[in-house]
């Protein structure tokens, strides 16, 4: 059975850049699925023709059990969508911009300003509640932004980069704010340049470049497949470095690496926790004193060089316009889908 969110040969072409080239996403129901890739590798247009805000080329998508292409106002019922870009009246306060989407929603006057001061609160922003938002920091209106998207609580939620310019403090509330939804039965789609939190939240992983998926699986089977494992030491007196060097190597699948000014040996392993055990009992017999030693796995950043073989966070040139340009929309993208109830936006197609 197709999960919860579901599309198959997603193809959107702006020009000569092909923004989506056959995308296939399948996140099965009360997952997180994390669309990890670097700007402009299309996050923002799969978010966009999956929330009904653009047509694609080709392939076709289902979202809540419904078609996005025929049905487009069916789904806008059932999804909540946090654009990339914040989509707040500046000149309402923090406090009626939420009593709106829910009156939007048609909850009654009361409910929607009882659900206004819980999400205030749980975002901090209850002091800053009945200041116009656009007296609000960058941090303070992505969390308002937040905040509306989850006035109603839809069955399926989309995300595109929630917590860029969030503090380390809000980023993790907000992680916890995803967790509890998703422990409530939420299904989300999660866009991000932050491997960690793909990492901490997602459940699976794609990864994506340049239109397609490069990559997907579990965050430990995508770094299992980039390999990678290895001991790292650190010896306490740097003239037990080349001992432990030879000790590692015996070990060891391949070159050793010394960084004398830290005494501090990594080699490559296979084999885990077990051969962890060996090396520190087999460091001990030579009589070597150490002062840290680990299994280091790879990171998510270890696997995004490896397979496109370059860094997450290394722009494309020719991203940033297409920041601007999909950021726009999908500012405008997220408040409508929030009116869908009221007032079904018209499919907002490609700048031409
Ligand atoms: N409305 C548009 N008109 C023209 N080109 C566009 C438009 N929207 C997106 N693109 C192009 O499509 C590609 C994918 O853009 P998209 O916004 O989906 O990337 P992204 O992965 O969200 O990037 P970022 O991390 O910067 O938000 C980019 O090359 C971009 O320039
Ligand atoms: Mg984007």
């Amino acid at each position: 059975m197709p999960g919860a969110i579901y599309a198959e040969g997603l193809v959107k072409t702006f020009g000569k850049v092909r923004a989506l080239d056959g995308v296939d996403l399948d996140v099965p129901e009360g997952t997180v699925l994390g669309l990890l890739g670097p700007n402009g590798a299309g996050k923002t247009t799969a978010v966009r023709v999956l929330t009904t805000l653009l047509r694609p080329d080709r392939g076709s998508a289902v979202v809540a059990g419904i078609d996005v292409l025929k049905h487009p106002d069916e789904v806008r019922r059932s999804i909540g969508l946090s654009g990339q870009f914040a989509a707040v009246d500046e000149y309402l306060t923090g406090r009626e911009n939420l009593t709106m989407v829910g009156q939007l929603y048609q909850m009654s006057g009361r409910d929607a300003k009882a659900r206004a001061t819980e999400l205030l609160e749980r975002f901090h922003l209850a002091d800053a509640g009945d200041r116009p938002a656009k007296t609000y920091s960058g941090g303070m209106r992505r969390r308002l932004d937040l905040a509306a998207a989850l006035v109603v609580s839809p069955p399926v939620m989309f995300m595109d980069e929630p917590t860029t310019g969030l503090d380390p403090r809000n980023r993790q509330q907000l992680w916890e704010v995803i967790q509890e939804l998703v422990a409530g039965g939420t299904t989300l789609l999660l866009t991000t340049q932050y491997l960690e939190e793909a990492d901490h939240l997602a459940h699976d992983i794609c990864v994506v470049d340049h239109g397609k998926v490069i990559a997907r699986g579990t965050s430990d089977q995508l770094k299992a497949r980039t390999g990678g494992e290895r001991v790292e030491v650190v010896v306490h007196a740097a003239e037990h470095i080349g001992t432990a060097d030879e000790v590692l190597r015996g070990f060891g699948k391949g070159e050793s690496k010394i960084e004398q000014h830290t005494r501090k040996i990594t080699v490559p392993v296979t084999g885990g926790a077990k051969l962890l055990a060996e090396v520190i009992r087999e460091l001990d017999a030579r009589g070597v004193e150490i002062d840290d030693i680990g299994l280091r796995r790879p990171t998510l950043d270890d696997v995004f060089i490896s397979l496109t073989g370059h860094a997450a966070e290394a722009a494309e040139s020719g991203g940033e316009a297409g920041d601007a340009d999909g950021g726009a929309g999908s500012g405008r993208a997220s408040r409508s889908a929030r009116r869908a109830s009221k007032r079904a936006p018209e499919t907002e197609e490609s700048a031409k």
